[in-house]
């Protein structure tokens, strides 16, 4: 296993994704957690990642006092990436400066490396390559034992070992693609710096996961899983169902809030390719009936989430009363961003204990539900959960969904969701939306797409009469996790026949607007 240790960089889960996918199982810690955590988890390499402070500023994240010493005497690995190998050298007794401006470099650079590097010694590694590098603070002085073995075209240090102790350090970033021999490098570390092996593969995580299940439940015991039409719980629920086979129970919660046709289109699909045995629940008037008035968006999350909790509470009485089934545990999609507990950059609108939140799907579960979770995807990223669907047969529909929020559509309504017809028509406009990006071959290009509809009328011109009508934004966006994302770069062609189409066929819109916010500042839905 492999520690990476989160020092607040936009590229620390890129880190941990690079390591995975060179075959190494990789975990991302806080940059404070403590030499004992780190080193319990049968680490065989600590990776430092960047991060956006200053070592030379008194509040500067750091290890733990000791703890690249302890590394060095345990004789575990340890390599710095920028803001890492800055700290590094600091601990270490050598100095970083903060550059003056124009020694500060940021973007695609030219570096050299030395002969005979130890860093670089691996195929493809070494040699004069174009990096990406982001840095303002430069390393003047070296620790004892250290040799520079990478300067950038400006004559900055951007490598740096002493293979004695096995501290390495990159001032660029090599799991970003821009840096030509990033990957080698970093394979080049883990393999023959670290002595490391390849065994983290889809088909070994399903099958240490299969046995796990196994064991946890048992050959009795029975599950429930929330299915929500999404890919997570989706690929939980086929994994888990390899194991329990019909000791897994289902519940699909209609709460009214859905997209077109999404209940039958789901439905088709658990029952057609992935023969699971789902159990709909129709909870839309209850549902409605409690939104009925309620404008603010928490408050919306709120009563979807106490309504959906009451579906999941009559589900298992069910199963208790008519089929004496009592079931021990509960099955969820929960993701490893879901889990980690990484440290934000500052200015990002997230702080240390925003990221560790609990998964669920619209409002949380009681603790009084008393259940056992199995929680099969704790460990993997989106793509890698996607992966795994692949092996378990989940059909590619599913897999390559966009993800849909489990309050559904009251997060894309403004306001009151339940007055005048706003649910038919925004589905409306969604499914418009949506087939048009099928129909230009965007589908698989961005991560989610979807229309928001506005508490507010326009006044437009339609067949020479004068209406005020209503008005809708769409939103397309590309992301890696949904942390951070970036709006989707349509061409002309492709907006004007959406508008044009949506103008036409949906009764009382009369103005469609297209929003060009990334995230930060904005977030994806708009609630
Ligand atoms: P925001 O709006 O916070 O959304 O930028 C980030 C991602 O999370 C989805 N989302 C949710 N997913 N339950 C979910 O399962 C929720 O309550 C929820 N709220 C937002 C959102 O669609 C986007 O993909």
């Amino acid at each position: 296993n492999v520690v990476v240790l989160d020092f607040g960089s936009q590229y620390t889960q890129l880190i941990a994704r690079r390591v995975r996918e060179i075959g190494v199982h990789s975990t991302l810690l806080p940059g404070d957690a403590s030499a004992d955590r780190i080193l319990n988890e049968g680490v065989g390499a600590v990776i430092l990642s960047g991060g956006p402070q200053s070592v030379t500023q008194p509040d500067a994240p750091r290890c733990p006092p000791g703890f690249l010493a302890l590394c060095a005497s345990s004789s575990v690995p340890v390599l710095g990436i920028c803001y890492g190998m800055q700290l590094m050298v600091d601990s270490l007794g050598g100095e970083v400066r903060p550059s003056c401006e124009d020694g500060a470099e940021y973007g695609r650079m030219e570096v050299d490396t030395a002969a005979g590097a130890t860093l670089f010694a691996g195929e493809g590694c070494g040699g004069r390559q174009t990096v990406w590098m982001s840095h303002g603070d430069g390393v003047v002085r070296l620790p004892e034992g250290f040799a520079a073995v990478g300067t950038s075209n400006q004559g900055v240090i951007v490598a740096v070992e002493d293979p004695k102790r096995r501290f390495f350090g990159l001032q660029y970033h090599p799991e970003v693609v821009h840096s030509e021999n990033g990957r080698a490098t970093l394979r080049h570390f883990l393999m023959g710096i670290c002595g490391l092996v390849a065994n983290w593969s889809m088909q070994n995580v399903l099958d240490d996961q299969l046995r796990r299940v196994q064991s946890q439940v048992g050959p009795h015991a029975h599950a429930i899983c929330a299915l929500s039409g999404g890919v997570d719980s989706a690929v939980a629920a086929a994994l888990v169902h390899r194991v329990l086979g019909d000791r897994l129970h289902c519940v699909f919660v209609d709460h009214g809030l859905l997209r077109y046709k999404e209940r039958e289109r789901v439905c088709e699909m658990f029952s057609k390719h992935l023969h699971l045995s789902v159990t709909i629940m129709d909870r839309s008037e209850q549902m409605l009936a409690r939104l009925v008035g309620v404008t603010d968006p928490e408050a919306k999350r709120k009563a979807i989430g106490a309504e959906f909790i009451k579906a999941f509470q009559d589900f298992r009485d069910e199963l208790m009363q008519q089929q004496e089934i009592k079931p021990a545990f509960l099955t969820q999609g929960t993701l490893y961003p879901d889990v980690i507990e990484s440290c934000p950059p500052p200015g990002s609108g997230r702080t240390h204990s925003h990221t560790i939140k609990s998964h669920h799907n619209v409002g949380g579960l009681p603790k009084d539900l008393q259940f056992e979770l199995i929680e099969p995807l704790k460990e993997l990223f989106k793509d890698e959960v996607r992966q795994l669907g692949r092996l378990l047969d989940v059909p590619e529909d599913f897999i390559r969904r966009h993800p849909f929020p489990g309050p559904g559509l009251a997060v894309r309504i403004l306001g009151d969701v339940t007055i005048e017809n706003k649910l038919d028509e925004l589905r409306e406009v969604d499914e418009i939306f949506i087939e048009s990006i099928r129909e230009f071959g965007l589908y698989d290009k961005i991560w989610q797409a979807f229309a928001v509809f506005l508490p507010i009328r326009s006044v437009g011109v339609q067949g020479d009469q004068r209406t005020l009508s209503h008005v809708i934004a769409l939103r397309a966006v590309t992301s890696m996790d949904g942390m951070t994302a970036d709006w989707y770069p349509f061409e002309p062609k492709f907006l004007q026949t959406v508008s044009s189409r949506i103008c036409n066929k949906v009764r009382n819109v009369n103005r469609v607007v297209y929003d060009v916010t990334s995230k930060p500042p904005g977030t994806i839905e708009w609630e």
